[in-house]
């Protein structure tokens, strides 16, 4: 006789998982935790077959099951209407960052609470933004694909190819991961770095990073908070996206918003795909408006095989820097989020719920971070 039932929908993996036993986050591997949920008196469920609503597996065992454990690079969106069907959810977990796949408006209404493993991943988003900038503005794509096609035509790469030192570079949210993309910019020299939140980053944190700057560049100015988007992104060479998807993000990035930014400019987003309107992106892209676009999320995932995104490019096929949602699930994260996932069911598990703060985004009918919209 189980105490309940734990649902757990990750990626497949397949030889890969045979392959890479650190393969943590595909659905052969179980995050490492079968055994632990088993010991507590829990039965484990696992599926990838979370599509469409209502008939697959994911809308089967969440009738039954009192926590559902997720991810975002596969995400089963536990919607309000597949929460209304799961009468017994109490507790559903993010294995990394980022929860928006969940309606957490509809957890509050039934006081389920929400985590995800803050901080598991962020150092891996941020190498993958530094990586994906340096991509586009180096036009990675047109030197590397000569190379491979027996090609030499240096000028028509170095036509779209810059240095990313004396550039403005600017994210949207400076939270964990928009702070460590600045704190890796300054290695670059940048001629400014801006950012968009409303959320102060703290006084000493800023210094922190002029300091650096100071030291490496000779510059001590360098990072600058600007109250309003559309001054910010008119006078970046390189916008990146950090904050997370919620109503105030959704669709931020239009037409109308991409009409302020600087022509021939980047945008990276690693965020969340939504966040950008991806035929508008699309069209930006096309006319030159936007000199290239990367990232690694995207609006349906897995994105259907005509998404925009994956065809979208200039003429000289230099502006398309996407990947899989890859870059928060590197062998080393998932090593962090499957011992976070284990840490917040310990939590459960023992009844003390003494979840870490910075863990918790919804609990008992209330958001608990000030991440996901200005909320009184
Ligand atoms: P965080 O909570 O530390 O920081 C988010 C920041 O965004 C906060 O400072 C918040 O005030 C700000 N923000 C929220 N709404 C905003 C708005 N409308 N305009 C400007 N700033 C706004 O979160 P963290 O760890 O930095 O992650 C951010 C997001 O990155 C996650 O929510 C997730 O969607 C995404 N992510 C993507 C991953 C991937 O694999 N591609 C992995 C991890 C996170």
């Amino acid at each position: 006789m189980s105490n309940g039932s734990v649902l757990l929908v990750l990626y497949e993996g397949g030889k890969h998982a045979e392959e890479q036993e650190k393969l943590l986050g595909a659905i052969e591997n179980e995050l490492g935790i079968r055994k632990y949920i088993e010991s507590n008196g829990y039965q484990l469920l696992t599926t990838v077959d979370k599509d469409p609503e209502p008939s697959s597996a994911v809308d089967e065992h969440l009738k039954d099951a009192e926590i559902v454990i997720t991810t975002p690079f596969y995400p089963a969106y536990i919607t309000k209407s597949r929460i209304a069907q799961a009468p017994k959810l109490k507790l559903a977990i993010t294995a990394g960052v980022g929860s928006d796949h969940v309606d957490l408006n509809a957890a509050n209404e039934r006081k389920i609470t929400v985590t995800e493993v803050t901080g598991s991943n962020v150092v891996s988003v941020a190498e993958h933004v530094i990586m994906t900038i340096l991509v586009l503005i180096r036009n990675y794509n047109g030197g590397h694909s000569q190379a491979v096609n027996g090609e030499w035509d240096i000028a028509g790469v170095a036509k779209h190819e810059y240095d990313l030192e004396d550039k403005v570079v600017s994210t949207v949210g400076a939270g964990r991961i928009g702070y460590r993309v600045l704190e890796r910019l300054i290695a670059f020299n940048p001629k400014k770095l801006l950012y968009y939140d409303y959320q102060d980053l703290p006084p000493e944190a800023v210094k922190r990073l002029n300091d650096v700057s100071q030291l490496l560049n000779g510059k001590g100015d360098v990072v600058q908070r600007v109250e309003k988007l559309e001054d910010m992104v008119s006078q970046s060479d390189v916008v990146t996206i950090n904050a997370p998807l919620h109503e105030g993000t959704r669709g931020l990035f239009n037409k109308e918003l991409i009409s302020h930014m600087k022509n021939g400019s980047y945008l990276v987003n690693t965020a969340r795909g939504a966040i950008c309107v991806a035929e508008d992106v699309d069209a930006a892209v096309k006319s030159g408006k936007l000199a290239g676009y990367g990232g690694d999320v995207w609006d349906q995932q897995p994105a259907p095989k005509d998404h925009p995104w994956r065809s979208m490019d200039n003429r000289d096929h230099t502006a398309n820097a996407m990947t899989v949602h890859i870059s928060g699930t590197s062998l080393d994260a998932q090593e962090r989020y499957a011992l976070g996932v284990k840490n917040i069911l310990e939590s459960y598990f023992s009844k003390k719920f003494d979840y870490r703060p910075q863990d918790v985004i919804v609990k008992d009918g209330k958001y608990a971070t000030r991440a996901y919209g200005q909320r009184k």
